[in-house]
């Protein structure tokens, strides 16, 4: 019988501090430090801050991690970090942590880009490749062809603000508290979509590309109009009528793209794959298109350890390992 591979996972690379252990593949655990209160005084995650609370957490929440999966430390046969992109100072504290560790306990050690954790979670949620997935989350916006567990193909991205991003940016003018993505996607539920018309940014264009920007100043001088004529506006019509066009724009590209690769599954993961109107338009675009769709557990789409170690295990079975030598990269490319 082969042995079982356990690794120990690490997030840090923005505001939740995570560790998770899996065994084969299969999540043993997943533990998760927001710290999403605490920016939210700020209306948006001061990196200094972050690194701070990293350092506060980051101890607590492995050794939760660990009990919680029934294994110990010295069980473990490599611990695996998150070492880009995000915040150089938040990455670095997971990064030194997972090498000093890892040494510490005479095991393998290696970095996992969070992007390609992102899509990962997809295979958690029994999606097997090759698929067409939507990487949506408030630094990245990105259609990728996933060949294999390991290997990736950039088909588009954006050219400007982020999904996650313009869904912010657009409530905290609306005054909803910072991440506002999730409370704008609950009050468009009560809202009309048509109710306001929105451009429909680069949607008939021949490429795989995004850009939000522009959707998002119309979504702002719709409402300083508004203001000015000192006319009334319902906040849930323009969530609703916002939300229809990103979801347009990402799930029109993302099928188009599945269609003209062959793809018979399509996936969406990262923050943004918890808006529900998103995972309801691809749901159904799929069925229509006769592919088939996958979207991990809500709790797996932001950011979370569990993706990190599913990844990580891909990567083990590879021999993609890291040496001690390695360093953050805030910019780190898919
Ligand atoms: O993947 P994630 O947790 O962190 C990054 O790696 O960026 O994504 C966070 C983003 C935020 O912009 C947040 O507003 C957005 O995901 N988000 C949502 C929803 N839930 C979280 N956006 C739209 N609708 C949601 N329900
Ligand atoms: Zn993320």
């Amino acid at each position: 019988m082969e042995k079982d591979i356990r690794i120990l996972a690490i997030e840090s690379s923005c505001d939740e501090t995570a560790a998770s252990v899996s065994v084969n593949g299969e999540i043993r655990s997943n533990i998760i430090a927001s710290q999403i209160d605490i920016h939210r005084l700020y209306g948006g995650v001061v990196p200094e801050i972050a690194s701070r609370n990293h350092l506060l957490n980051i101890s607590a929440v492995v050794e939760h991690a660990v009990a919680e999966s029934g294994l110990s430390l010295e069980d473990m046969d490599c611990v695996a970090v998150t070492h880009g992109p995000g915040l150089v100072g938040a990455l670095l504290v997971g990064v030194s942590y997972a090498k000093a560790l890892s040494y510490s306990l005479g095991c393998r050690f290696m970095g996992v880009n969070h992007m390609q954790s992102h899509i990962s979670a997809c295979f958690l949620a029994g999606a097997r490749p090759p698929f067409i997935c939507l990487v949506v989350s408030g630094g990245h916006t990105m259609i990728v062809n996933v060949k294999d567990y390991t290997e990736f193909e950039l088909l588009g991205t954006t050219r400007d603000d982020a999904a996650g991003e313009a869904f912010d940016k657009v409530a905290r003018v609306m005054g909803l508290e910072y991440p506002g993505g999730a409370k704008l996607d609950e009050l468009a539920e009560k809202g009309d979509p048509f109710s306001i018309s929105f451009p429909l940014a680069m949607l008939g264009e021949d490429n795989y590309d995004f850009s939000f920007s522009g959707l998002k100043s119309a979504v702002l001088s719709h409402l300083n109009t508004m203001k000015m004529k000192g006319e009334e506006y319902k906040k849930e019509d323009v969530c609703a009528s916002f939300r229809r066009c990103v979801v347009e724009i990402l799930t029109e590209k993302t099928v188009k793209a599945a269609l003209s690769t062959g793809a018979e599954r399509i996936s969406v993961c990262g923050g943004v794959a918890c808006n529900s109107l998103l995972r309801r338009e691809l749901s159904r675009k799929a069925a229509e298109n006769g592919m088939s769709f996958y979207v991990p557990e809500r709790v797996y789409c932001s950011d979370n350890a569990a993706m990190v170690a599913r990844a990580a295990y891909h990567k083990y079975l590879k021999g993609e390992f890291s040496d001690l030598s390695l360093n953050a990269s805030p910019s780190l490319m898919l």
